[in-house]
């Protein structure tokens, strides 16, 4: 069965079982500031296991592609990866909730795909449940659905950490886990969510849900019983290309030759779905993740004396090579030096990853063939210290609308208005290109080919302001895409709503409407709640893509 015959598989079997099937979230999560990718299949869902009505099925069924850069640096042995393909199934709203399910179905569901759709054999799976732990209940339940499947024989109990699952984030959901492991591969996780975290708690919740997630690219690997995620068909594209060049076996024997491919296949995979879906190279957050993708991938190609575009024609990957080719020799003039010096500290090894770019393992290769030893406690130790810097300025992110957090949802209004107000100003040709909202400003991207003039930015500030004064109401409308399409409400993702969307209009003083979009909410009731609006700054985005920063206060 190839990966593709694997994921429709998926899908029917759990269409067959009324999973209404949805598009995948877009890898760069919109209007939730409290991540910087989609790491999970349940991430553009998580709303629906607090407000279970507004899901646009009980049942729903996935395959999302997923970015998850904690384990970046570990990229290069067997198992790591920093893109991959989640396959899930989820319920919402159990028990109240009519075709919503819990914990016997998933668990039995789960072993009926795994051992009558893929025939893996009995004796190869095991299980393992949650045993309880920081004040909340061992999983007895699911223990005892365990027990009752014929054919499972390893059942096996652990604690928090690999057994309970939390976003643990304000107001997000969590429970415990059973988890499938294939001849001890972990490759299927059921998260049964429970408990809601809130004021720091986790608080048993009404309203339960089902949240699973089996890794595509792990389960081929044990299917086809492989050593390495890398040594499956996902990659043998990209093997392919890779193996046209010069980075043959021969070349493999140089110093970490089988991680360096690892390294080329993932991130080159990882890159080109982060600027497939338009993100930018940056120096800050999503950005800056994909630039160091990047320049990670050119530094280990370059050991081979290979360019980038040996292996991308992608033109974001390509103009960020070109922009970081003098910092790039730069590095290396200055890592000669060092060389030269018989001598690089921990700290200058930093430097050159902080400044340059350069993968500490890199730096100590490149030394090493030189016979020189690098200080790697000390590299370490400025590490986390950087460490520690950049995750405070990530703190920002935290409370996002996700949580319903109430500067985020006033901000969520706003651009609603800004949206319309622009269309008044610039013309009916402006598009919303993208949004993100932290408590602290609202950023959003729109069509337009050419910068704002200083009397069109004021227009629209005023403009904004004066719908806000005006306090206008903002009502909510559910109805069939169908029906909001025909009404004239605009949306950007409808491709990822259900049947049933709902749209928020506003109209102005007169009653005529204003503003209409439709969008997963939530939203103030009145625009005056909004309080004042400033625009920050408006800058270039990407060709054609204008970005407008704002605040309230
Ligand atoms: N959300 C769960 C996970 O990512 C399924 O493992």
């Amino acid at each position: 069965m190839t990966s593709q015959e694997i994921k429709q598989q998926f899908i029917q079997f759990f269409e067959l079982k009324g999973h209404k099937v949805l598009l995948p979230a877009s890898l760069l999560p919109e209007n939730d500031p409290s991540v910087l990718f989609t790491t999970a299949g349940m991430q553009q869902f998580k709303r629906f296991y607090v407000y279970p009505s507004e899901a646009p099925s009980t049942r729903v069924v996935t395959i999302q592609p997923c970015i998850r850069t904690s384990d970046i640096d570990e990229v290069g042995d067997a198992t790591h990866l920093t893109f991959f393909e989640m396959m899930g199934n989820f319920s919402f709203g159990y028990p109240d909730k009519k075709d919503s399910y819990f914990k016997k179905e998933a668990i039995c569901w789960a072993w009926e795909f795994l051992t009558e759709e893929l025939k893996v054999e009995k004796d190869r799976l095991s299980a393992t449940y949650f045993k309880g732990g920081k004040g909340i209940k061992k999983d007895i339940e699911s223990l005892n659905i365990l027990k009752t499947i014929p054919g499972l024989r390893k059942i096996k109990k652990q604690g928090w950490d690999d057994n309970f699952w939390s976003l643990g984030r304000e107001g997000s959901p969590a429970g415990p886990t059973v988890e499938f492991y294939i001849d001890g591969v972990e490759i299927w996780n059921l998260v049964f969510n429970e408990y809601i975290f809130k004021n720091g708690r986790y608080q048993s919740s009404e309203c339960k849900g089902v949240d699973t997630g089996m890794g595509l690219e792990r389960l081929i690997m044990v299917l086809r019983e492989r050593k390495d995620v890398f040594e499956t068909e996902v990659y043998n594209n990209l093997k392919s290309q890779i193996s046209n060049l010069k980075i043959t076996s021969q070349n493999l024997k140089l110093v970490n030759g089988t991680k360096n491919q690892r390294i080329i296949l993932d991130h080159k995979r990882a890159a080109e779905a982060l600027a497939g879906e338009g993100l930018m190279p940056s120096n800050k957050e999503q950005g800056f993740i994909l630039r160091r993708l990047i320049r990670r991938l050119i530094i280990i190609l370059k050991k081979y004396g290979l360019q980038i575009d040996s292996i991308t024609q992608n033109q974001t990957i390509l103009a960020e090579a070109k922009k970081f080719s003098l910092t790039l020799e730069r590095g290396l003039r200055q890592l000669e030096l060092l060389i030269k010096n018989k001598k690089i500290s921990g700290g200058q090894a930093f430097d050159l990853f902080q400044s340059y770019g350069f993968p500490f393992e890199l730096t100590r290769e490149l030394a090493s063939e030189k016979g020189i030893l690098i200080d790697e406690a000390k590299f370490q130790k400025e590490f986390t210290r950087h460490q520690k810097i950049s995750r405070a300025s990530q703190a920002k992110f935290k409370g996002g609308l996700a949580t319903g957090g109430e500067i985020e949802t006033r901000y969520h209004t706003a651009n609603h208005l800004l949206l319309a107000v622009l269309r008044q100003v610039l013309g009916g040709h402006i598009q919303q290109k993208g949004s993100n909202i932290t408590s602290e400003r609202l950023r959003f991207d729109f069509s337009h080919p050419q910068k704002m003039t200083a009397d069109e930015i004021k227009k629209t500030e005023e403009l904004v302001n004066e719908k806000i004064q005006d306090g206008l109401e903002v009502n909510m409308k559910e109805m069939a895409l169908v029906d909001a399409r025909a009404s004239g409400a605009t949306g950007v993702f409808d491709d990822r709503y259900g049947d049933k969307v709902k749209v928020y209009t506003i109209c102005d003083k007169n009653g005529t409407p204003f503003s209409a979009e439709i969008c997963g909410g939530p939203h103030i009731k009145n625009t005056k709640e909004i309080g004042e609006f400033k625009i920050i700054k408006e800058e270039s985005s990407s060709a054609g893509i204008r970005r407008i920063r704002a605040k309230i206060s």
